[in-house]
């Protein structure tokens, strides 16, 4: 397998970054059911769809927006995105949380709920517009994020699940990490029963990424996760893959390795760079 970086490399060599995309980020303004003035919607549909299109929302970090993470965060999802005939939505928020700005609801009195006008009900709010605009499967819609964003996708499987058939979290942080630490893998799995204790349909699938050399978010949060989601999923450890998706990393199977994987990144800091082969893969749409 060609590893990453010099994927990366060819595509800069030969300018793909910058020219593949058929279509542009465009802002959407009427995505109704808009409960919070914090929250933006872009989105970016390739011109060719085919029906029944699937969709993934990708939330920024802290201090990042639907551009940055478009062009910078996520920089291929939308050549993918136009060979796979998925809707992507880029969600943006201007919350504060801990005096940093445009970060996801992870700790308020309404982030764990369903219906309580956080964040994660806004996101939702704007998947159920393009659901409905483009008649996308609803069976096949996905969230990633880095940092905030990937504390919010874990927000947002736990919450929704009814509404995701997975999501991959890259240096984010379980569903609860704004409360006190629970200290077993039964007690995060917990957060999540709780979030919507009625809900007894197929949990969507999770894919959680993590350097160790994250200062910002610490690797800790990545065996948090894993926990929250093996609890959650009912899966357990099974292998490690090393040197998978490329050298210094080590891909952690559950199960049978379709409900759950974790990325171990060796000396990665806390930006992971992002692996869209893997990720479209483990969701099934590649
Ligand atoms: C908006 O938030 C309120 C709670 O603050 C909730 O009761 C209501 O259902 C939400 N509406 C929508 C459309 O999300
Ligand atoms: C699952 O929940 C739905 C909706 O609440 C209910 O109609 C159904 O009977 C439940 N199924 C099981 C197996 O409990
Ligand atoms: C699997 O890999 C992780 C990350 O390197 C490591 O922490 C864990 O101990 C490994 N487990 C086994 C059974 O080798």
């Amino acid at each position: 397998m060609i590893p990453a970086s010099v994927f990366r490399c060819l595509c800069l060599a030969f300018g793909l970054a910058d020219t593949v995309y058929g279509a542009k980020l465009t802002e959407v303004k009427d995505w109704g059911g808009r409960n919070s003035s914090t929250l933006s919607m872009h989105i970016y549909v390739p011109n060719v769809l085919p029906p029944k299109p699937a969709v993934i929302a990708v939330p920024h970090p802290c201090s990042g927006s639907a551009q940055n993470t478009f062009s910078s965060v996520t920089p291929r999802l939308a050549s993918y995105a136009d060979k796979l005939g998925i809707v992507l939505i880029f969600p943006s928020t201007t919350g504060v949380v801990n005096t940093l700005r445009n970060c996801w609801d992870d700790r308020g009195p309404n982030a764990l709920k369903r219906n309580g006008g956080s964040d994660n009900k806004g996101i939702v709010n704007q998947i159920n517009y393009v659901l409905a605009k483009y008649k996308a499967d609803t069976g096949r819609v996905f969230t990633t994020g880095s940092s905030s964003g990937g504390m919010i996708t874990n927000i947002l499987l736990a919450t929704y699940p009814d509404v995701f058939a997975g999501g991959a979290s890259f240096s984010g942080a379980p569903a609860g990490s704004g409360q006190p630490a629970r200290t077993s893998a039964q007690a995060w799995g917990d957060v999540v029963r709780i979030a919507y204790p009625e809900f007894n349909g197929t949990r969507p699938k999770m894919q959680v990424w993590h350097g160790t050399a994250d200062t910002v978010v610490p690797y800790q949060y990545f065996g948090h996760q894993l926990g929250q989601w093996s609890d959650a999923l009912g899966v357990k450890f099974s292998k490690n893959v090393t040197g998978d998706p490329e050298a210094g990393y080590t891909k952690m199977e559950y199960g049978d390795g379709t409900k759950l994987m974790g990325y171990h990144a060796q000396n990665v800091g806390h930006v992971v760079p992002s692996p869209d082969e893997p990720l479209l893969k483990f969701f099934g749409l590649m």
